[in-house]
């Protein structure tokens, strides 16, 4: 349970999941697959074109081999979070990536303000401390930053937290929304759906969009 949501807000079982063991069994072995189709990561790569400036330093949370940034456009320094060494290693985007489990250990091993962009793609309902996480977010960004977080309607089903079963669509956007004003310090929060066209032919895409520090923070 994260101690930062107020119990009133979330039930103590919201966060329980089916699989309860260690993250670092489940992500033992690496996966070299893409978790959505490819109609569906072109619009993540698409809100990653719209939000993080070419040049810029950004982190990829609960990243793995693939981060879905735009190829043609050059960053300064891209670091990977995630849990397989392996995967990370294979990313070809990412200048440099660390091992960490943030069920485990939610503070993030970098600097205040150290970053100009944050994503966290097909994964936030596997954290079991999503305002922790947020807040450090929050942390190493700088004001005015962009985090952008992307979801679909798949998922390892036994690792997602139990409130996440229970919601659709709508539901996850409003979520992943609670999660953020929970954690304060986010503004120009936007819910999006972002789902290829025409619906049902490709995996759907949802994106929660936000930017650190006070409303009228330097970009
Ligand atoms: C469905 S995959 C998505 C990977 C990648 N972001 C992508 O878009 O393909 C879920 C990712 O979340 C990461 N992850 C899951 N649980 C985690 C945890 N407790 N701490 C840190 N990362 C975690 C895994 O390493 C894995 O790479």
């Amino acid at each position: 349970m994260d101690p930062n949501i107020p119990q009133s807000l979330f039930p103590a079982h919201a966060f329980r999941r089916q699989d309860e063991t260690p993250d670092a069994d489940f992500y033992h072995h690496p996966r070299f697959v893409t978790h959505i189709d490819e109609a569906a990561i072109a619009a993540v790569t698409q809100l990653y074109r719209e939000y993080f400036r070419p040049g810029t330093d950004l982190l990829d949370l609960m990243s793995s081999w693939v981060s879905h940034l735009p190829p043609e456009v050059p960053y300064r320094r891209v670091v990977g979070l995630g849990m397989n060494a392996a995967e990370l290693r294979g990313n070809p985007r990412l200048h440099a990536h660390v091992v960490q489990d943030l069920n485990q250990q939610p503070a993030l091993p970098f600097a205040d303000a150290e970053f100009d962009g944050a994503a966290i793609c097909v994964s936030v309902d596997y954290l079991t401390q999503p305002v922790a996480v947020l807040r450090e977010l929050a942390r190493v960004l700088r004001p005015g930053a962009p985090l952008v977080i992307t979801f679909s309607n798949r998922c390892f089903p036994s690792k997602a937290i139990a409130a996440w079963h229970h919601l659709d669509d709508r539901g996850h956007l409003a979520l992943v929304r609670q999660y953020l004003l929970a954690a304060g310090d986010w503004h120009s929060i936007e819910l999006l759906d972002r789902s290829p066209q025409p619906p049902g032919r490709s995996d759907p895409l949802f994106a929660v969009v936000a930017r650190v520090g006070a409303p009228h923070g330097l970009r």
